[in-house]
Formats: C-alpha cells, sequence, structure tokens
C-alpha cells in the first residue's frame, strides 16, 4: 500500500518513529510535516536522534489560532493527498495535525487509521479531546494502547477496526533507555541523581492564565530542592508575558527544550516529575519515578491506579504538598503492551484491504 503518515507535533514524532520504520518494511510511506511545530528543538532533533525518515512534504504551517492552523494543514493536505492518491493515511495522538489529517482523509474517501485512539479525559474544554473523539469517529483502523481505551470506544459504539496493540511510546522508551543512560546531561546542568525535581509544563490551561501559571510558579521556587525545567516554548512566550521569568529563573534550572533521549536520562536521574504533559506521565510509570501531575483529570488513568501519579491540580500548597509528601509504594500492575505495539500495527496494516 501507499500510505500516508501526518505528524507534526513532539509526541507525534516520537510515536511515528517505531511505526514508521515498520511500515517501510512492506508499504511506501509518504510522510507529512504538518509544520505545527517549527523549532529546531521541538523538530528536527526527533528526526535525528530517533532516526526518523526526512518527511516528504513540509506543510510550513507554524503557530495560528485553532481554526486557521487547522484549516491551512487541510488545505496543504488535500493538495498533497490529490497529487500521491494514497491507499491509507495514519494520524497519530490528539493535536489539530490529527484533527487535520483526520477530516481531509474522511472527506476524500480515504481509510483512515488512528494511533492511540481511544484516549479520553472527559473534559471537552481541552482541544485534545476533541481531536481525539473526531479522529476515533472517522477512524477505519484504531489502534488503542491500552484496555481503557478499548473500552471507552466501547462506550461510543465504536468496536470495528479496534486493536489493542499496546502503546508505541512504551516501545520507544523501552528501545532508548539504553542510549539514554549514556548522556551526560546530568553532569552538564550540575544535577545529582535522585535529588533534583524534572518539570514540564504546557497546557494552555495551565500556561495561558496569568494567576495559574503564577502559583505553579511560586510552588517551583519553594520546591526546597534543585529543579530542572525544559520549558516548551508556549510556556517560555507566557512567563515573559506575565513577567514570571525571572522569579522562576532565580530559582530554578529553566533550560530550552532538549531532545528526547537528554529528556529520558533527565527522567530516570529525577526523584519526582511534575509535569501536565500526557506523554511525560506515562514516561515516568515506565521508569517508575513518581509523578505530581498539575490537572484534574487524565487520560491515562493505569498510571492512577497503582498509585504512581497523584493529580494535584495548580494550587501552590497542593502542589508543594505533593513535592514533599507524595511517595507512591508497590509494584506497576498496568500494562501498556509489551513493547511491540509499532510491530502489531505494521502486521494489522499489512492485511487491511
Ligand atoms: C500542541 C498540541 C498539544 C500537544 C503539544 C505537544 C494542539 C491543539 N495542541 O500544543 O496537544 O500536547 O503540542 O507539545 O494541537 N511554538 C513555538 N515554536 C514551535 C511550536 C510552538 O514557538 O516550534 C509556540 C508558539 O508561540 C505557539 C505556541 O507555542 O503559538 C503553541 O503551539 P501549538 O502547536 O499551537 O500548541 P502546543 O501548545 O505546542
Ligand atoms: N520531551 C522531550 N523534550 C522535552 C520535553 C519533553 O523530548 O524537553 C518529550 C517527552 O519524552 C515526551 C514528549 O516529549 O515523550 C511529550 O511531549 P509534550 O509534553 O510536549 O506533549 P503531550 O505528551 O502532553 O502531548
Amino acid at each position: 500500500m501507499k500510505i500516508v503518515s501526518v505528524v507534526g507535533a513532539r509526541p507525534q514524532f516520537i510515536m511515528a518513529a517505531p511505526v514508521s520504520r515498520e511500515i517501510r518494511q512492506h508499504h511506501e510511506e509518504i510522510l507529512v510535516h504538518t509544520g505545527q511545530h517549527y523549532d529546531e528543538n521541538m523538530s528536527d532533533v526527533f528526526f535525528e536522534i530517533l532516526d526518523i525518515a526526512r518527511p516528504n512534504y513540509n506543510l510550513g504551517v507554524g503557530s495560528a489560532s485553532h481554526g486557521r492552523q487547522t484549516a491551512d494543514m487541510m488545505r496543504g493536505l488535500e493538495e498533497v493527498l490529490e497529487k500521491e492518491n494514497p491507499n491509507f493515511l495514519l494520524v497519530y495522538g490528539d493535536t489539530n495535525s490529527t484533527l487535520a489529517g483526520a477530516l481531509v482523509a474522511a472527506k476524500m474517501g480515504i481509510p483512515l487509521g488512528h494511533v492511540e485512539a481511544g484516549l479520553r479525559s472527559f473534559n471537552r474544554q481541552m482541544p485534545e479531546e476533541v481531536n481525539r473523539v473526531v479522529a476515533d469517529h472517522l477512524s477505519n483502523l484504531l489502534f488503542a494502547p491500552t484496555e481503557t481505551a478499548v473500552d471507552n470506544l466501547t462506550r461510543e459504539g465504536i468496536t470495528r477496526g479496534v486493536h489493542m496493540v499496546g502503546d508505541v511510546m512504551y516501545d520507544v522508551a523501552l528501545q532508548s533507555a539504553q542510549a539514554a543512560r549514556s548522556r551526560d546531561i546530568l553532569s552538564r546542568l550540575g544535577l545529582t541523581r535522585g535529588e533534583y525535581l524534572l518539570v514540564t509544563l504546557h497546557r494552555p490551561q495551565n500556561v495561558d492564565d496569568k494567576e495559574t501559571l503564577s502559583a505553579i510558579v511560586e510552588a517551583l521556587v519553594h520546591a526546597g530542592r534543585p529543579v530542572v525545567f525544559p520549558v516548551h516554548p508556549r510556556t517560555r512566550k507566557n512567563l515573559i508575558a506575565f513577567d514570571l521569568y525571572d522569579r522562576l529563573q532565580a530559582k530554578v534550572k529553566a533550560i530550552e527544550p532538549v531532545d528526547y533521549l537528554d529528556f529520558i536520562a533527565l527522567l530516570m536521574g529525577s526523584s519526582k516529575v511534575v509535569t501536565d504533559s500526557g506523554g511525560v506521565q506515562k514516561e515516568a510509570y515506565f521508569f517508575g519515578v513518581p509523578c505530581v501531575t498539575l490537572r484534574d483529570e487524565t487520560e491515562w488513568i493505569e498510571t492512577l491506579e497503582d498509585g504512581w501519579n497523584a493529580l494535584v491540580g495548580t494550587e501552590t500548597d497542593e502542589i508543594l504538598d505533593a513535592i514533599e509528601k507524595f511517595n507512591p509504594e508497590g509494584t506497576k500492575s498496568k500494562s501498556f503492551g509489551d513493547g511491540h505495539a509499532a510491530e502489531k500495527i505494521g502486521r494489522i496494516l499489512d492485511k487491511f484491504v
């Protein structure tokens, strides 16, 4: 088959890495980068570090409002699909690039596959929730990472084409752990293993509102231990606009986003993670690092069930309390697959007619 894969944002490059390798064993893959993320450290580094094929097309849409960004992607994608005439289109995750790919494929009658199908936060205020629901309802093949995701789809009446394959991000994490261990980022940043917090933040509800972001910054500056914080560009822009950047930097190692291997190295060396990222909550679970999540709900409820993830919201005191006291113990029993999710996706695509 000729398969068009659509990616555009940081977590999608990571997810696409093992799947693209599998697809290319038996199919022709045309990789389309929408250009949603474009800074070198949000895009190019992932292609290099994870050895992903160069995109055949970059639509170069850049940043804009949801409507404009999605529309620009749809226009660009339609042109590519008219020219390439693929048999199948694959989208990943829940970004605007996912939504654009799903809508254009459906309108053009091209069979659609969704990697990371069935995730739900049950919060439609999140742009990602809207994107996931639409992508799932338009997909012919739905690659679910967990049993919870399969159950969510069943509840919405989606049972055909659903395959529980496991989480491709778990595949990548397992494949990358050894290379990450040989990174020297801890010594370069003067960090001691087991004695610092790793922070990431980028959800609009946390970083676009001055009061909320201020409350989080207050917690980080009072954490009473070293904190390393690779700052997402959305967050950096708002820290500067809200005049919070200097206060943060006085106490926290606020650094540029790092590449995937450096990130996994920082994660494995940290005593705790503080985040609002979906992917990072899971990676903390994979590597047995306690996770403090600055949200009120999560799509990844498996990380909560064994007590390795604490949902604490965004109040300064609640965050500080969790930084101080949250101390999960015991096993991690929840499954994100067997590390071969991408292979399973490849074999299912081989059989698709
Ligand atoms: C997007 C996804 C989100 C995902 C996240 C991963 C949507 C609606 N959101 O959020 O689901 O979790 O990616 O990181 O699709 N910017 C830069 N350089 C870049 C990219 C972004 O400076 O390379 C800045 C711009 O100011 C931009 C802002 O970040 O306006 C937000 O970027 P955007 O892609 O719209 O959303 P994210 O917050 O990155
Ligand atoms: N990540 C990275 N460098 C960083 C921060 C995160 O490589 O500086 C990786 C991290 O390992 C995770 C992914 O980016 O797999 C998560 O992306 P993000 O938090 O931007 O998006 P989300 O998972 O919330 O959609």
